[in-house]
């Protein structure tokens, strides 16, 4: 028996691309599924302004797989030295539809981000000013501070002094993992948002260190406990607009998860909406999947609900999905959820 569901075509509003070949490997992965996705500017070195923005778009165009209309929605990674009318000037072409912030050290290739914030001050009043959207790593990288409280300590200490000395800056809280997050969205305005992966809603701390360290559940802001995993699934399946997706799908190569020092990162592109309609359907909430992941985003972002449709069918037999995808001289490790998934994009 298979059961099936036809909605508005997804978007991803946080995806890494990366570049060279492991963008020629990655972004069919998104193509085949997604119509949309806010593209993470941490390269090395990081994409600043509105012209590296643009040039950047131009490499993922020129690795498109054949056919495929999936348009990549581009963003600058905000730094000290940003100009705020570089960022005005991107964001009024279209070019732009979010700035990213990442506090300094905080991730994967944030070396450049911001660690005086009065620095960026005069780029976040002209971002309110003309609506653009401030898109958030939220955690602090005070050494003192434990790596399950950063996220929490973040709202109190940064974003919630930023938000109330800048009204009407519209900002997303990027893969939220706590309770703390979820309900100082909630606890706000619609000029909040906040996205959701897939392995948040799906994964907790013990899964990634119980038995053995996984290094494929490893990623920032890390896994934490099971309530704040539980806290998440219920706003993802609430139907509050303020929340949706961000798959987050962090690609790095086998051999640098699978190491001693292991890079943060889930590659969850190729199965992240087939987990999720497992999910959702799980927790008895298959009517929300479709706000989630095809409805929200575009909302917050102000951008037309995509016009085309996919279909995810349930059927007896788990899919099949693979282990690995070749990128160049490397491979990249497709996260594996730990159950069976019945679901698929058909
Ligand atoms: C991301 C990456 O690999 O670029 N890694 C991660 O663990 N999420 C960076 C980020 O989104 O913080
Ligand atoms: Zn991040
Ligand atoms: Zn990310």
């Amino acid at each position: 028996m298979s059961t099936s569901l036809t909605i508005a075509r997804p978007d991803d509003w946080h995806l890494h691309l990366r570049d060279g070949a492991m963008l020629s490997a990655v972004l069919p992965e998104t193509a085949r599924h997604f119509a949309r996705a806010i593209i993470m500017p941490n390269l090395v070195p990081p994409v600043v302004t509105g012209a590296q923005a643009a040039a950047y778009r131009e490499r993922i165009l020129a690795a498109m797989p054949d056919g495929s209309s999936f348009e990549p929605l581009m963003t600058c990674y905000l730094t000290e030295d940003t100009d705020a009318a570089d960022i005005a000037a991107a964001h009024a072409s279209g070019l732009i539809k979010a700035v990213k912030l990442y506090p300094a050290g905080a991730t994967t290739n944030s070396a450049s981000g911001v660690a005086n914030f009065d620095n960026v001050r005069d780029v976040l009043e002209k971002m309110a000013e003309i609506g653009l959207p401030l898109c958030v790593h939220g955690e602090v990288t005070d050494a003192e501070i434990d790596i399950f409280d950063r996220e929490a300590v973040f709202i109190d200490r940064v974003l919630d002094p930023i938000r109330r000395a800048t009204p009407g800056l519209r900002v997303v809280m990027e893969h939220i993992t706590t309770k703390d997050g979820a309900d100082y969205v909630l606890a706000n305005d619609h000029d909040l948002g906040a996205t959701i992966t897939v392995q948040h809603l799906i994964l907790d701390r013990n899964d990634m260190l119980v038995g053995g360290m996984r290094p494929h559940y490893y990623c920032l802001p890390i896994l934490k406990r099971g309530h704040h995993r539980e806290a998440l699934l219920a706003a993802a399946t609430s139907g509050d607009t303020r929340f949706f997706l961000g798959t987050d799908s962090a690609p790095h190569p086998t051999h640098a998860k699978e190491s001693e020092c292991c890079s943060a990162g889930c590659f969850t592109a190729p199965n992240a909406l087939a987990i999720l309609a497992q999910t959702f359907e799980k927790a008895g909430a298959l009517d929300k999947l479709e706000g989630f992941i095809s409805r929200h985003g575009p909302a917050f972002y102000g951008l037309p609900v995509n016009a085309d449709t996919i279909t995810l069918t349930k059927s007896d037999t788990a899919t099949i999905f693979p282990a690995k995808i070749d990128a160049g001289e490397h491979t990249v490790t497709v996260f594996d959820p730990g159950f069976p998934v019945y679901w698929d994009v058909t």
